[in-house]
């Protein structure tokens, strides 16, 4: 590598151990005006002054280094006086990317404004996706803080790349009720809480409408960590695959172990599928509780996801289907008042009114 360069002092001999060290394993030489130095990977040697015409004209790496150059240019960092300041403008005749700088300079903000209007880039999972060997954290859980603690270092699946973070579970730590859902959306993923976003809210008012206590319930979803598409500024969300959920799968149960509800609400597909490992037609299963096949697990009662009722195009449509999830939702309260006995036994008195009632419609928005 010959490099030529013209100091304004005597410098070359005082910086070059430095460039011994820096480049050791090449073969170099620094030619100037006043003196030369060469290095051949062991030793330096000083030599005369020289001409630039001594310098080779071409240079190979010069159109790689250019590249490099212009692609590791920050536009949103741009300080010129601080580049002036390490590199003078009288030395820019003889750097091969002073050509660059001044239309870099010169489209900087431009480029930044677009970088700050473009889609984030996001790593590619595949070289970032380190899968566990095992089956997840070698002993069960002490606690759902520990559960929490140990979804933050999750990497069972790749979906933790693009995520945020992981979004656990949250309410009472004894609640007679688990409800999950398919997994954190776009604000929950942002908060770190499960249900806080749009879906949320359908749900929080649904909740309320049928009797069932938010913070004594315990909220979850089947899979802890934000899956979408970038798209433009948005993240558009990407339903999470059997294969996500079957690794996510390993939290659920910990919390079920810990939880122990006597009742558990899957809303929507997603969730049905984690909690009775088979894909469950939610249309048929739905407002009816039934035990999990071949699981020591408590009944299962499965609904639509809230999300569901948000994409509904028409207000018919809506009104009808909310009081149809309010009736789902309905049989989660009725079907623990009689487990406590508070109610006669099924055939002697129903235990509340299900179903499509006239103020569910009144206030479906
Ligand atoms: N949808 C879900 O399934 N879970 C959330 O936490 C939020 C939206």
């Amino acid at each position: 590598f010959i490099a030529w360069h013209e100091p304004e002092h005597h410098v070359t001999l005082a910086a070059a151990p430095f460039f011994a060290r820096r480049f050791a394993n090449m073969r170099w030489s620094i030619l100037t005006p006043g003196v030369s130095v060469h290095w051949d990977g062991a030793a330096l040697a000083v030599a005369d002054g020289a001409r630039r015409s001594d310098a080779p004209d071409e240079d190979r790496l010069e159109e790689v280094w250019k590249t490099y150059y212009a692609s590791i240019f920050n536009p949103s960092r741009l300080k010129v006086k601080a580049m002036t300041a390490e590199m003078p403008r009288k030395f820019w005749r003889n750097l091969p990317e002073a050509e660059l700088i001044v239309p870099l300079i010169r489209t900087a903000e431009a480029r930044s404004r677009e970088m700050v209007a473009a889609a984030p880039t996001l790593p590619r999972a595949a070289a970032t996706f380190t899968p566990r060997q095992d089956d997840g954290p070698a002993a069960a859980m002490a606690s759902l803080g520990d559960v929490a603690a140990g979804l933050r270092g999750c990497r069972r699946c790749p979906l933790h790349c693009a995520a945020t973070q992981a979004v656990p579970g949250e309410g009472a730590p004894d609640a007679p009720i688990m409800i999950v859902g398919e997994q954190p959306g776009d604000q929950e993923d942002l908060e770190g809480r499960p249900f806080v976003g749009p879906a949320g809210q359908v749900l929080d008012k649904a909740l309320e409408r049928v009797g069932i206590d938010r913070r004594a319930s315990w909220l979850t979803n089947a899979v802890k960590h934000f899956k979408f598409e970038p798209r433009g500024k948005r993240r558009i969300h990407q339903s999470p695959n059997r294969a996500e959920i079957g690794q996510c799968r390993w939290w659920l149960a910990e919390e079920m172990r810990l939880v122990k509800p006597r009742l558990v609400v899957a809303l929507g597909a997603s969730a049905a599928f984690a909690l009775t490992g088979r894909a469950v037609a939610v249309g048929e299963a739905r407002g009816v509780i039934r035990p999990i096949a071949g699981e020591e697990l408590p009944p299962l009662l499965v609904t639509v996801h809230p999300s569901y009722l948000l994409r509904l195009p028409d207000r018919a449509r809506k009104v009808e289907e909310w009081g149809r999830f309010l009736a789902d939702l309905r049989q989660a309260p009725a079907f623990l008042d009689a487990l406590a006995g508070e109610v006669p036994a099924a055939g002697q008195g129903s235990p509340r009114p299900v179903g499509n009632t006239q103020r569910d419609r009144a206030t479906a928005d």
